[in-house]
């Protein structure tokens, strides 16, 4: 008997079995039950002629075979991607799904760009992510996305990157902070506060650490708090400092909630960075959003 065709539906529940580890999990994303899934795997490996999983100290791996077959599911989906892109060029409508992918910090401004472009492109299907710099990381190098919105270039992958809107990261505590008064304020003492910090992944974390750690200063965390809101909470309680984007305390800057502190080096002038992977072809609602992007405050 002949062996069985390929599926482009296996090749996507591979990817999707590889990017969340896990037979079940895949099958959620798939809207599928776990025996299916188990069931249409095994028809790729029949029709691949070599198992592409194995069971290694009760963790499930991909094999050498495997492996090869996903990186052959990778590139189907570019090709597809392509076909779409270019069909949508000839159309020339924008129209269907835009999925953006957001740090954490520019969930404070994304929104509401994306509602005016929606304005203007009614027929648009957004769909937004927002995550910290390290999980936004894997799924850039997974492709999992359309847009990937974050405040710096990755080194680690081969991606394409336009910078649009300023990113300035200020040092805040609350109005009654006794620091409030103080000018040109050492970072040495300013380490010397309690710092409310985000999780490690944040970008906001990683950059506030470089700055220290250039003057050889190691900022102690005092409350590690996985969210800018609580942060912004809990400096706005006294309960210390922190570093955040100017972007997410505009409105606890205009009622005078949160204040600013004038500390060497800060702030800290960043971009904000619009990026998605090389040798992506993207749709034409992606790139007319990219396009829509540059128009607003750019560098
Ligand atoms: P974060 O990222 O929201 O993970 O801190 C901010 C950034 O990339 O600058």
């Amino acid at each position: 008997m002949a062996n069985p065709a390929i599926t482009l539906k296996q090749l996507k529940l591979l990817d999707a079995i590889v990017r969340h580890n896990s037979f079940s999990l895949a099958a959620k994303e798939m809207y599928l039950s776990q025996p299916a899934v188990s069931l249409q795997i095994k028809s790729l490996e029949e029709a691949i002629g070599q198992p592409l999983f194995e069971k290694i100290n009760k963790q499930i791996r991909l094999t050498e075979v495997g492996k090869i077959v996903l990186d052959t599911a990778h590139s189907v989906h570019r090709h597809i991607e392509k076909m779409h892109a270019g069909l949508d060029y000839l159309t020339g409508e924008v129209i269907g799904s835009l999925d953006i992918a957001v740090v954490t910090s520019a969930k404070y401004f994304l929104p509401s760009f994306l509602g005016e472009f929606l304005q203007l492109y009614p027929k648009v299907i957004p769909r937004l992510t927002v995550t910290n710099q390290a999980t936004m990381l894997k799924a850039l190098s997974q492709d999992q996305h359309n847009l990937y919105i974050m405040g710096q270039i990755p080194k680690s992958l081969k991606v394409k990157s336009r910078p649009f809107l300023e990113n300035i990261l200020e040092v805040v505590a609350s109005p009654h902070h006794p620091l409030c008064q103080k000018k040109n304020i050492s970072l040495s003492r300013l380490a010397k506060e309690r710092f409310l910090v985000r999780e490690v992944g944040s970008g906001t974390r990683k950059a506030t650490n470089k700055i220290f750690s250039s003057r050889n200063i190691t900022v102690k965390p005092y409350m590690e708090l996985g969210d800018t809101g609580a942060i912004k909470n809990a400096v706005m309680a006294d309960l210390g400092v922190a570093v955040l984007s100017r972007h997410s305390i505009r409105l606890e800057l205009e009622t005078g909630k949160i204040a600013i502190l004038k500390a060497t080096g800060f702030p800290l002038h960043r971009h904000w960075y619009a990026i998605y992977p090389s040798e992506k072809s993207l749709s034409i609602v992606t790139r007319t959003f990219l396009e829509f992007l540059m128009t607003k405050e750019t560098v």
